[in-house]
């Protein structure tokens, strides 16, 4: 089945009844992706990064939306608030080598543990399977419950390797 990850949009209703679009990360929305980073606490930022992370340079953040859909796709959650749309959340995955790619999530805390990481990972899940991948690999830090659940209850077949300071978490899609 062909699947044209640059044009993905799909709506989802979360437990709480909002509306939530999951879509493609498009160029032009760089305001919005700055503003959603800007409204991401330090120690989400440092979850997701693994690094405390304050600014984000010139490089890394054309690195975060100049996507190819190919090799690094990138998926956002936007919902409807006060009458705008907001970027509230995004999960990326990029291909590390044939079959295999690497997976990393970030929701805005306000937005966090209504559901959005879940839907935000079936989908991404959903492309890279279309696409022939056939493992994605994520890196957590061990205390990083809400995104070990996510992984947990993706559906798919789940092994995690402790290490200290990081748990390797490897799907299998097929
Ligand atoms: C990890 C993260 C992406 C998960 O997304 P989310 O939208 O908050 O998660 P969801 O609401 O989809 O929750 C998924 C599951 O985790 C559970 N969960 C969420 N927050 C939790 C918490 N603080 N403690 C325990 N469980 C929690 C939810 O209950 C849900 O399980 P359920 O369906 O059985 O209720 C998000 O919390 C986040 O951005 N964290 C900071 C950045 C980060 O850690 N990135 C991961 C890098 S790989």
């Amino acid at each position: 089945m062909a699947i044209e990850a640059a044009k993905y949009s799909a709506v989802e209703e979360l437990r709480n009844g909002r509306r939530v679009e999951i879509r493609a990360l498009r160029p032009d929305d760089r305001a919005d992706l700055l503003e959603a980073i800007g409204r991401t606490g330090a120690e989400s930022l440092f979850r997701r990064f693994f690094v405390l992370k304050r600014a984000f340079t010139e490089k890394e953040i054309e690195f975060f939306l100049n996507i190819d859909f190919i090799a690094h796709v990138a998926l956002v959650a936007v919902v409807e608030q006060e009458g705008r749309s907001m970027l509230v959340g995004g999960g990326r995955y990029m291909v590390v080598q044939p079959g295999k790619a690497e997976v990393a999530f970030a929701i805005v805390d306000q937005y966090q543990g209504q559901g959005i990481g879940a839907r935000l990972m079936h989908h991404l899940a959903e492309i890279a399977r279309i696409r022939g991948i056939r493992e994605l690999i994520a890196e957590v830090l061990p205390d990083n419950i809400p995104m070990l659940k996510v992984f947990e209850q993706s559906g798919f077949d789940l092994s995690t390797k402790r290490e200290p300071g990081v748990v390797h978490v490897a799907l299998q899609l097929t």
